[in-house]
């Protein structure tokens, strides 16, 4: 039980407060509003004074491939002189080169790197990541990818939300029978074990196909799983609007979808998320994310935190990115990276600062709580709150 005062401008993220209070029982907020409006009964709590500084919700980064080993610097040097990403993948490097490092790693070395990188999120007010596997690739793999992710989750203190992600055919498989393995043995081993919250599938050039795609997802539908896609990102597949038409959380990339596909995401509710590093980093535009929000898309921000096309460790970053190059308000990516990017997760009770949702914050080293999206490459978060305890920097 606590009640924090000393806020000088929080955003819910929808509506800006000034002078707010928040009070947290077991780890949610079950009031909020104006300091002087605190009602009575919350008055004899013990009190944490946040010393005049802006609050937002913390950040929840709904797309990243936080566990492997490895690295691709040689690619990330001959990329940048010109050479393509795609033609790595085609010639057995950019994501096998990635599955055979994390393949020979240990699960301790695993769980240590991903630690590390998680970490950083924090420092920089993420409370909440999607994590997907992908570069195990084999069944044996795959499952010990998510465990990893598992013990992530558990160790805290950000909140973890596990993906399986069918990524591409391991070399020297048949596509079919890889298939099949994934939808008959993973799945199932997945959904019992309770390893992941999703599937999702890399539906493109170099990835699966759209009725592949349809196979793994409805496989995962019948194991009770919810779906995402990579959709879209090189060629027009047509994965966001399978995506829409099964009830996806979300699709992401989206960098070749068009007016349609924007429809569809906008009636269905599933979420569109961009990734504006990794469009960057591949020197790509970015999707039409102003376009997007004004079709009634529930647009999401994320990191695609990956060694290949997003080696990226700041979420603050991507939003900056979404605001600049691509056409959003801070205020809208504000929402992208909190409360939408909680509902690509399914979790509407995370990413907004509301009665009843779980206390997750994180403090600005400001009185104006939007400048820490003014300023680049310098942090301004000040500290970062889980369920209402503080857990960065370390007390
Ligand atoms: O989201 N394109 C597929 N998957 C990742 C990249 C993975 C990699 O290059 O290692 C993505 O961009
Ligand atoms: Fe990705």
């Amino acid at each position: 039980m606590k009640v924090f005062t000393g806020i000088s401008a929080l955003y819910t993220p929808f509506e800006r407060l000034e002078q707010a209070a928040i009070a947290v029982r077991d780890g949610r907020i079950s009031w909020m509003g104006p300091e002087g409006a605190l009602p009575a009964e919350y008055r004899s709590w013990p009190r944490e004074d946040l010393g005049g500084r802006g609050v937002l919700p913390g950040l929840v980064d709904a797309h990243t491939h936080l566990v492997y080993a490895g690295s691709r610097l040689e690619e990330y040097l001959r990329r940048a002189q010109g050479e393509s990403y795609e033609a790595f993948l085609e010639a057995g490097g950019g994501i096998h080169r990635t599955v055979r490092a994390t393949q020979a790693a240990s699960e301790e070395e695993l769980l240590n790197l991903a630690r590390a990188r998680l970490r950083k999120l924090l420092a920089g007010g993420v409370t909440t990541v999607e994590i997907k596997s992908g570069y195990g690739l084999t069944v044996e793999h795959e499952i010990r990818l998510l465990r990893v992710i598992r013990r992530l989750g558990e160790e805290g203190p950000c909140r973890v939300f596990p993906t399986f992600l069918a990524h591409v055919i391991p070399t020297g498989w048949e596509r079919e029978a890889y298939i099949q393995a994934i939808t008959e043995e993973l799945i199932p081993e997945v959904a019992r074990g309770r390893l992941a919250e999703a599937v999702d599938v890399f539906c493109d050039r170099g990835g699966f196909t759209l009725d592949e795609t349809r196979q793994i997802l409805e496989a995962a539908l019948r194991h009770g799983l919810r779906i995402k896609a990579h959709a879209e990102q090189f060629e027009r597949t047509g994965a966001t609007r399978l995506l829409s038409e099964l009830g996806g959380l979300s699709a992401d990339h989206l960098e070749a979808t068009i007016p349609e596909d924007w429809k569809a995401l906008a009636q269905s509710g599933t979420v569109g998320v961009i990734l504006p590093v990794a469009a960057v980093v591949l020197r790509k535009p970015l999707p039409d994310a102003r376009r997007m929000w004004d079709a009634g898309v529930k647009v999401a921000v994320a990191t695609d935190h990956n060694p290949g096309s997003s080696p990226v460790y700041s979420l603050l970053l991507a939003l900056q990115l979404a605001v600049a190059l691509g056409g959003l308000s801070v205020e809208e990516a504000l929402v992208a990276g909190t409360a939408n990017a909680a509902l690509a997760l399914g979790k509407p009770e995370l990413g907004r600062l509301i009665n009843g949702a779980m206390a997750d914050f994180l403090v600005v080293n400001s009185r104006e709580a939007l400048e820490l999206f003014y300023w680049w490459g310098d942090s301004m978060v000040h500290s970062v709150y889980v369920a209402g305890e503080r857990v960065y920097p370390h007390q």
